[in-house]
C-alpha cells in the first residue's frame, strides 16, 4: 500500500448516480459536509411504479452539470479549489452508473486531482463516518436498500465480511412493491412510513421470515401475505384499513431487522452496530434498534435520514478512506454494474 493521494483536509466532490438519484457532494477531510444536493427523479418513475434504466440514465445526464453546480455553490467552494473527485463505480444500474462515473473521472483529469471510484454499499457503510467520526472497528453493518439487504462484520476499515443477506426481495423493495399494491405512490418506503404513524401495527400478524434462523432475510413472504390479505378482506367484504396494513406490514418487516441486527451482534461479540441505506431513514426502524440497543448496551449509529438515502456525501467519505490508503482508481476503469464489496485483507 502507497501513502496518502489526498491531504486530511481535502476538499472532495462526491457524486452518485447508481439509481434514481442525482446526487452530488462536497465534504472536507472526509467527515465534514458542506454541501449535499440531492434531486431525486422519484416523479419520472412514478407512473411505471419503479424505476425505468433508460429514463434514469438520460434523467442524469441532463441534470448532473446543474447539481455539480448547486453543490460548489451551497459549499462556497470553486471548482479548481476542489482536491479529489469520487464517483459511484456500482452496483447499480449501468446506464445510470456511467454518467456520473465518467463524469467524475472526466473532471478529475481536466482538474489534475486524483479519482476514486467508490462502491455504492461500502458509501452507505462509512456514511457513519459523516455522524459520528469517533466510529471505528470492529463493528457490525446493517446495510438496507432497495436494491440489498446485508449484515458485514468489519474487523477492519474496508473489509467487509458478509453475514447474511436477502433470499430474494431487499427490504425496501418489499416496501415499494408493498406501496405499489396498497396504490400509495413511489417510492414506497416514505408513503408507508408515513401511512403507518396513524395505523395499528397488531392489527395483521404478518410473517417474520427467517427470524429465529440465522442471518439471512426473506421478505417476499411478507409482500404475499399483504397481498393475500388484502384479497380475502375484500372477497369477505370486509373493510381494508390501508394504515393498519401499512402499519403491520412495516412492523413485520422491521421486527426482522431487528432481530437479525443484534442476533449478529451476539454472534459476533460486537458491540457496535453501524445501519446504513435507504431503509434506514424508517422511523419505526430507527426507534427500534435505539431501543433494542440501549437494552443490550450496544452502540448504534444510524446517519441522519439524508446521509442514509442515497447521498453523494457517502461517496466522497468512502472516496476520501479509500485515496488516503493511496488507492487512487485509474482513469482506464470501467463502471461496474456487479461490483464486489472487498472482503479480504489485500
Ligand atoms: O439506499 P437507497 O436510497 O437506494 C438504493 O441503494 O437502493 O434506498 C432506496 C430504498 C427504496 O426502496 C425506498 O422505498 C426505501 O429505501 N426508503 C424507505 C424510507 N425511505 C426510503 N423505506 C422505509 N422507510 C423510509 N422512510
Ligand atoms: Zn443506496
Amino acid at each position: 500500500m502507497t501513502g496518502s493521494a489526498v491531504a486530511e483536509d481535502a476538499l472532495i466532490l462526491g457524486i452518485e448516480t447508481s439509481c434514481d438519484e442525482t446526487a452530488v457532494a462536497v465534504v472536507r477531510g472526509g467527515r465534514r459536509v458542506l454541501s449535499n444536493v440531492i434531486d431525486s427523479q422519484a416523479r419520472l418513475h412514478e407512473r411505471f411504479g419503479g424505476v425505468v434504466p433508460e429514463i434514469a440514465a438520460r434523467a442524469h445526464d441532463a441534470r448532473l452539470p446543474q447539481v455539480i453546480d448547486q453543490a460548489l455553490r451551497e459549499a462556497g467552494v470553486k471548482m479548481a479549489e476542489v482536491s479529489a473527485v469520487a464517483a459511484t463505480r456500482g452496483p447499480g444500474l449501468i446506464g445510470a452508473l456511467i454518467v456520473g462515473f465518467s463524469a467524475g473521472k472526466a473532471m478529475a483529469s481536466a482538474l489534475g486531482v486524483p479519482f476514486s471510484g467508490v462502491h455504492h454499499l461500502e458509501g452507505h457503510v462509512l456514511a457513519v463516518r459523516l455522524e459520528d467520526p469517533a466510529t471505528e472497528p470492529p463493528y457490525v453493518a446493517l446495510v438496507v436498500s432497495g436494491g440489498h439487504t446485508a449484515l458485514y462484520s468489519v474487523q477492519e476499515e474496508g473489509v467487509y465480511q458478509t453475514l447474511g443477506s436477502t433470499l430474494d426481495d431487499a427490504a425496501g423493495e418489499a416496501f415499494d412493491k408493498v406501496a405499489r399494491f396498497l396504490d400509495l405512490g413511489y417510492p414506497g418506503g416514505p408513503a408507508i412510513d408515513r401511512l403507518a404513524k396513524r395505523g395499528d401495527p397488531q392489527a395483521v400478524a404478518f410473517p417474520r421470515g427467517l427470524t429465529g434462523k440465522g442471518l439471512d432475510f426473506s421478505f417476499s413472504g411478507v409482500k404475499t401475505a399483504v397481498v393475500r390479505h388484502v384479497h380475502r378482506a375484500q372477497a369477505a367484504g370486509e373493510k381494508v384499513v390501508k394504515a393498519d396494513i401499512a402499519a403491520s406490514f412495516q412492523e413485520a418487516v422491521v421486527d426482522v431487522q431487528v432481530e437479525k441486527a443484534m442476533r449478529a451482534l451476539e454472534m459476533q461479540g460486537a458491540s457496535t452496530l453501524v445501519v446504513g441505506g435507504g431503509v434506514a431513514a424508517n422511523t419505526r426502524l430507527r426507534a427500534r434498534l435505539a431501543e433494542e440497543a440501549s437494552r443490550r448496551g450496544a452502540r448504534l449509529v444510524i446517519p441522519d435520514r439524508k446521509l442514509c438515502v442515497d447521498n453523494g456525501a457517502m461517496i466522497a467519505a468512502a472516496g476520501f478512506f479509500r485515496l488516503s490508503r493511496g488507492e487512487v482508481t485509474p482513469a482506464e476503469a470501467p463502471a461496474d454494474p456487479s461490483l464486489k464489496l472487498p472482503s479480504a485483507v489485500a
